[in-house]
């Protein structure tokens, strides 16, 4: 995993691959300023990884994988793993988002959440991305990174306020609507 944090140059080189890179250190990143910070930093810093786990994945899903699933070196049982670890991910994701930054059990979650997007990232970091950069042509990758982008700029960014309960609590449902927004913008033909 990348030792920095900042996000990937937009422009004409990056690929998916660099962009993915960036998302994860982002991720990485954010699920620190979760478990190290309490009140209203820990709540928007909890939205923010929420939604860009859900922009991120979504993308894996729709993009990378199946592009991978035909690789020499991918292949499917590789890709069922990583899909596996994303279910199961995504439901801890849900207990922690209805329960709330503040519910007892949230520290607990937040770690073994942590711990099992940061592995599963690293899977596709050792796993899936180098096969990604040898088999597929530069052009190609490069404009993924340009769905991808253009896809999370269709997702709604914040939280509308009445999505949230009287506790404060994030609801499942903003994180759902970016998912189904970012699919539906990555299935479009222009997509590529
Ligand atoms: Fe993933
Ligand atoms: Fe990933």
């Amino acid at each position: 995993m990348p030792e920095t944090g900042a996000p990937a140059t937009p422009g004409p080189e990056e690929d998916v691959v660099d962009l993915l890179l960036a998302q994860h250190a982002r991720v990485e990143q954010l699920f620190l300023l979760v478990i190290g910070s309490t009140g209203d930093t820990r709540r928007e810093a909890f939205d923010e990884l929420v939604h860009l786990l859900a922009v991120h994945e979504t993308a894996e899903e729709e993009v990378i994988h199946p592009l991978a699933r035909n690789l020499p070196g991918g292949g499917d049982a590789m890709v069922d793993d990583r899909l596996a670890e994303e279910r199961q991910a995504k439901e801890t994701l849900k207990t922690l988002i209805a329960g709330g930054v503040d519910a007892e059990g949230f520290d607990t979650g937040i770690i073994l959440l942590r711990d099992a997007v940061l592995t599963h990232a690293r899977y596709e970091e050792r796993y899936e991305f180098p096969q990604l950069r040898q088999h597929v042509p530069g052009d190609r990758l490069r404009t993924l990174a340009g769905a991808v982008r253009a896809a999370e700029a269709t997702a709604p960014t914040r939280p509308h306020p009445s999505a949230q309960s009287a506790k404060g609590n994030l609801a499942a449902g903003p994180a759902l609507a970016v998912v189904d927004r970012v699919r539906d913008a990555l299935r479009k033909p222009s997509a590529g």
